[in-house]
């Protein structure tokens, strides 16, 4: 398994970090994404990954809620690190549009993704999308300026499923699926096997029956029984899809 969405630098794993990333390995998991979110992400994301190499692999990125006052110095400073560190990195992100929590930065959101979605064309990086209650705009804003990646945390409808996947792009799947009401099975009726990876959004987002625990990667495994349960093959069938899914998206050897 290879979680592709998973923020092991994050302060919630200070604590054990190393016993944290230790038990992934043991059970199974190949490899891990560690997307960025801000200023201060580039150090941490880049410091994990760098202790260790061809294990958790870095992305660098603004995401939605930290666009803020003071944005602009936050992208340039992002932008540069992407830059300097191109090499090391598998995408930009995470990166997109979030009206949830605040919608005071809506327009300057909007930039700071087509800017991003911008960069990656040019350093031929995939994007790491994040949208919660934005789909119509996000949408609009990929399709106006291309790319490659994944909707990560993907939630949406079918309509919306098609529309990623008619612009190329995978499904991030987790946690949600696991959950009671969640009508996101239904939705995956449209979206092929090849079109999906897994990811956990740990700490967040710990699927049944860990849910509101700490997430941890090892936990996709019951993402992937409900993904079995729903394309009516083997759980070793998904993990080797999504597993081949996530080297191809990523370029991970
Ligand atoms: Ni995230």
């Amino acid at each position: 398994m290879i979680d592709t969405h998973c923020h092991i630098d994050e302060e919630a794993f200070a604590p054990d970090r190393e016993e944290v990333i230790a038990r992934q390995q043991a059970a199974g998991v190949e490899a891990m994404v560690v997307p960025g979110v801000n200023v201060a992400s580039i150090d941490s994301v880049l410091q994990v990954c760098a202790a260790h190499p061809n294990y958790c692999y870095p992305a660098l990125g603004l995401h939605p809620e930290d666009v803020k006052k003071d944005w602009q110095v936050a992208l340039e400073t992002i932008d540069a690190a992407i830059r300097a560190h191109r090499s090391e990195l598998v995408a930009i992100g995470e990166i997109g549009l979030d009206y949830y929590w605040d919608k005071t930065y809506k327009e300057e959101q909007k930039e700071v993704l087509r800017r991003q979605l911008a960069t990656a064309l040019e350093l031929d990086l995939p994007v790491i999308l994040h949208n919660r209650d934005a789909t119509e705009d996000i949408l609009q804003i990929v399709h106006e300026i291309g790319g490659r990646g994944v909707f990560h945390c993907f939630s949406g409808s079918k309509e919306t499923a098609r529309q990623i996947l008619e612009m190329g792009f995978y499904l991030g799947i987790g946690g949600v699926l696991t959950f009671k009401n969640s009508k996101l099975r239904e939705h995956l009726s449209v979206v092929p096997m090849n079109r999906i990876v897994l990811e956990t959004d740990a700490p967040y987002m710990a699927p049944v029956p860990h849910r509101g625990e700490r997430n941890e990667s090892q936990w996709m495994v019951y993402v992937a029984e409900s993904l079995a349960d729903v394309y009516k093959c083997s759980v070793e069938c998904i993990i080797d899809t999504t597993t081949a899914n996530a080297k191809h998206l990523f370029g991970i050897k």
